[in-house]
């Protein structure tokens, strides 16, 4: 049922998120809407609580693992995205604006590029479970 739920939230979306201006991934939504996710990540679920302890730490793996180019804030405007087409996306607005499933945000850090051809780093060999959810608690405060 929620994986359904999850996917229909994305399809939903689709349409608003042609007419928005900032820089969204396209390129991953409209991957998603023809393809679905991995299901090996369908329903995944963060058990981790929205903490200050674990939102401090999720800014810090941040700011070490995504900052360069998705920019400090979130908004993919980092110094290491400049030349990359598709360009880094607008995590802040995306998350804003949508209600963006866990699964969809976990899949995307974990395997990241790879199923799109895109230039974002896969992290699921270099980062822990938990290390992922922190960074997903902390996307959720930008
Ligand atoms: C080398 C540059 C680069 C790094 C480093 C990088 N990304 Fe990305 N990211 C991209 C690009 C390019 C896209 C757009 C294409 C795509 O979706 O694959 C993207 C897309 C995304 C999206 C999809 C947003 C949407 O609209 O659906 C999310 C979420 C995301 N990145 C999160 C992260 C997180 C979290 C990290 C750090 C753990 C990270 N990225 C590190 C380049 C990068």
């Amino acid at each position: 049922m929620r994986t359904s739920l999850s996917l229909l939230t994305i399809l939903g979306v689709f349409p608003l998120l042609l007419q928005a201006n900032g820089q969204m991934s396209m390129i991953r939504h409209h991957f998603v809407m023809q393809n679905g996710i991995d299901p090996k990540y369908v329903s995944k679920i963060n058990l981790l609580e929205r903490s200050a302890e674990n939102i401090a730490a999720g800014k810090k793996l941040f700011e070490k693992n995504c900052a360069r180019c998705h920019g400090m804030t979130g908004i993919g405007d980092g110094e290491g995205g400049k030349e990359l087409k598709p360009p880094p996306a607008n995590i802040a607005r995306f998350i804003k604006t949508h209600n963006v499933p866990d699964d969809y945000l976990y899949w995307t850090i974990a395997e990241g590029g790879i199923p799109l051809e895109t230039a974002m780093p896969p992290f699921k060999d270099v980062m822990k479970e938990d290390e992922i959810w922190k960074i997903i608690i902390f996307l959720r405060e930008l």
